[in-house]
């Protein structure tokens, strides 16, 4: 599936961040298989552990849409690194909504590939319960 519209949501979202705390501006958008883009920056809050990933918020605003479809691809962007990678915990979360690929910007601008079998292997999923 082509990545551009999630890359570009990804994009905009990004330049939205409230990352007052870190100066870390993230955005991702994830691309359902039905072909619908979910954008979301990262939120960071004054009490630091509350704040929440540009990965999560998107998943999040999928689901508050009502939207049951698995999610194809997610990109990732940062205007102050780059490439960005998804954490650790937002890998897991992806995963819950049978995400299959991740795409992140290179230092060129370049979109990349990753499998997110690659990215969090051996996980553990809805299927396992
Ligand atoms: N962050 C994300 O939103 N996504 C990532 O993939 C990596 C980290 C955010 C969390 C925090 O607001 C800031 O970047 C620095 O960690």
């Amino acid at each position: 599936m082509d990545p551009t519209r999630a890359i570009e949501a990804a994009c905009v979202a990004s330049l939205r961040a409230y990352a007052p705390y870190s100066n870390f501006r993230v955005g991702a958008a994830a691309l359902t298989d039905a072909g619908a883009v979910y954008a979301g920056c990262n939120v960071e809050n004054a009490s630091y552990g509350l704040s929440m990933c540009a990965e999560r918020n998107a998943v999040g605003t999928m689901v508050a849409a009502d939207d049951r479809n698995k999610i194809r691809l997610v990109a990732v962007v940062s205007p102050d690194s780059a490439p960005c990678f998804p954490c650790g915990a937002c890998r897991q979360v992806l995963r819950e909504f049978g995400c299959v690929e991740v795409v992140v910007l290179d230092s060129s601008n370049n979109p990349q590939s990753y499998p997110l079998d690659a990215l969090l292997p051996h996980a553990f999923g809805p299927e396992n319960l």
